[in-house]
């Protein structure tokens, strides 16, 4: 249900996120990795995070299979429990971003028109979609948490690239393929288009845990 919450007045911030960004002196941005099960995203998100931790930048990585626990354990995978999925996702990494962040999200999100409604959600240059390229095939031969079996047994319903539709991006920003790349150079591609965004800055040696 959409309240209007007409009667919520919003209250400003005095630390906005441009003074946070100063602080942390790298822009706050969305960079979300979209594939199908098993095609690399969570793997690829968490070692792009690992890199920019390392250059002192301030991340976070949402995955699907954990916030499923928590924040959405109440949706399951038809179209609009995805799509629901997404919406809390999206809104919950723009936050993020007012917080200074580079978030990044690891959600198989099928559909365009779900991702598309996340891109609007935040602005253009917030936004940098990340296409996990690997096909259903070796998606399939990978099978890490035996879903795609259990999907073609009849076991599993509504099943990404076997019983429900993904629909890969017709633009992203960059298209990976993690299906025959290894993860060293699957990174580095996605940290060229970070940089080239401005978001990775020179490693600082102050930053150390
Ligand atoms: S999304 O479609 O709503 O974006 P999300 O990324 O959150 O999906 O969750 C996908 C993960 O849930 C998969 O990696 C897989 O481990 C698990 N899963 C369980 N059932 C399904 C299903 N029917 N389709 C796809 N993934 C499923």
């Amino acid at each position: 249900m959409n309240y209007e919450n007409t009667n919520v007045i919003k209250h400003f911030a005095t630390v906005t996120r441009q003074r946070r960004e100063k602080q942390n002196r790298h822009r706050s941005a969305v960079v979300w990795f979209t594939g199908l099960s098993g095609s690399g995203k969570s793997t690829l998100a968490h070692a792009v995070e690992e890199e920019l931790h390392q250059y002192c930048c301030r991340t976070f990585v949402l995955d699907g299979d954990n916030v499923r626990h928590g924040l959405c354990n109440d949706l399951g995978f038809s179209i609009v429990d995805r799509r629901e999925n997404i919406r809390r996702i999206a809104e919950v990494a723009k936050l993020m971003t007012e917080a200074g962040m580079i978030v990044m999200t690891a959600f198989i999100s099928p559909l365009r028109t779900d991702r598309e409604w996340a891109r609007s959600l935040l602005s253009a240059t917030d936004f940098i979609e990340i296409y996990c390229t690997a096909q259903l095939a070796v998606c399939e031969s990978r099978d890490v948490k035996g879903l795609y079996r259990k999907a073609r047994t009849g076991e599993l319903k509504e099943f990404t690239g076997i019983s429900s539709p993904y629909e890969p991006p017709l633009e992203p920003d960059i298209a990976v393929n993690t299906g025959e790349q290894s993860l060293n150079v699957c990174v580095a591609q996605v940290l060229g288009v970070l940089a080239e965004r401005g978001l990775v800055r020179g490693r600082s040696v102050n930053c150390s845990e």
